[in-house]
């Protein structure tokens, strides 16, 4: 047996025996409520008698908004396994995959919310109660009680006696909850360039869809760069000269084409002739660096000459150009991929080949 003391936090207050069977719980309820100074001054239900006509209604409804919400996180994870993902040019299946992903788990969400305000609104009984304000802590009673409050608002809520709700509330959320899971375990498990060439290798300066010709390193107005273009201590960002080059379609490639002096030159080679991904990128003095920060692919262009420090100006990484553009400073982790220069037979800038490693914020294609 469970006796608490009534009055305010137990103080000279009457004991109450909560398993008392005169007692019902809403007694207790308003007890416990009494001594954390909260009148319930009206408590009803919202319909005449249990299983009325209208409350059966309100019952289907909520059912219902809770199979579609089910239905919906079904549909989220059917998707995210079977619809085609990969990034292709031009219009595709592909591109709906993100906006197919955010329709179906936005409805489960909404439908989710909808049967959860419909409960509160139309189920639950209406009551309306005025409490003062106290500032010290609960005693032990207060809480025995607290926990008796809890366990009536849960046979209030009415999953039990209505198994309607029950089933459907089971048939909503087992489906949402694979859904939010799917992104998580999907992520850790999908290799997305198994068995395939890795796709983000490929920028607009891989020579294969130029017919194998070397892509020229071109200005935002698409014209072609020669060395002397670029005084030394100076930099330059570059695209690739196929047709859209500097449009979003080729996105991860704007490039900055920096021309050292020749004593960072110097260092420049040495450590990237040092390394087996960079050995032979830099063209006499010029080096080009992807611009797509490592960290979360913000543009890093702020070259600081005197230092050969790039920065990224949205979490302040810095990368030394004299080191493979290793990172020295904030969130990056990986250096930026440099391009392999060249120049053609007429004297303008050329990638010696696409970018040897993957840009930007990946993970999968890093060695
Ligand atoms: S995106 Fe460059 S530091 Fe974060």
């Amino acid at each position: 047996m469970t006796v608490t003391k009534h009055g305010a936090h137990g103080a000279g207050t009457e004991p109450v025996d909560v398993q008392d069977p005169r007692l019902s719980r809403f007694d207790i309820v308003r007890e416990g409520a009494r001594r954390d100074d909260i009148e319930i001054v009206t408590y009803e239900s919202q319909f005449e008698g249990t299983n009325s006509k209208a409350e059966k209604r309100v019952v289907r409804n909520i059912a219902l908004l809770f199979v579609i919400s089910g239905l919906a996180a079904t549909a989220f994870v059917v998707f995210y396994i079977v619809w085609p993902w990969e990034f292709k040019l031009g219009h595709a299946i592909n591109d709906y995959y993100t906006p197919v992903l955010g329709i179906s788990l936005g409805i489960s969400l909404l439908a989710l919310g909808f049967a959860i305000l419909a409960w509160a609104k139309k189920l639950l009984p209406h009551e309306v109660s005025i409490q003062d304000r106290h500032n010290s802590p609960s005693s032990d009673d207060d809480r025995l009680i607290a926990g008796q409050t809890l366990a009536y608002v849960a046979d209030e809520l009415g999953v039990q006696r209505r198994p309607l709700l029950k089933g459907a509330i089971a048939l909503g959320m087992a489906p949402l909850g694979v859904a939010a899971a799917a992104p998580l375990i999907g992520g850790l498990i999908q290799n997305p360039h198994k068995d395939d060439e890795p796709m983000m290798y490929r920028t607009g300066f891989d020579p294969v869809p130029n017919h194998g010709k070397p892509v020229r390193l071109t200005r935002e107005d698409g014209t072609p760069i020669r060395p002397e273009d670029v005084s030394v201590g100076g930099q330059i960002t570059v695209f690739p000269g196929v047709p859209g080059g500097a449009t979003n379609h080729y996105a991860d490639s704007p490039t900055l084409l920096i021309h050292l002096r020749a004593d960072d030159a110097e260092k420049a080679r040495t450590a990237a002739d040092s390394d087996a991904v960079n050995k032979g990128a830099m063209w006499g003095n010029y080096v080009a660096y992807s611009k797509i920060c490592t960290h979360a692919g913000c543009p890093a262009s702020l070259y600081e000459q005197q230092t050969n420090r790039l920065l990224c100006p949205c979490h302040q990484s810095q990368f030394i150009i004299t080191d493979n553009a290793r990172p020295i400073f904030g969130p990056a982790s990986r250096r930026l991929p440099a391009l392999p220069l060249d120049v053609d037979a007429e004297g303008f800038f050329v990638a010696a080949s696409d970018y040897r490693e993957a840009i930007g914020p990946d993970f999968w294609e890093r060695p």
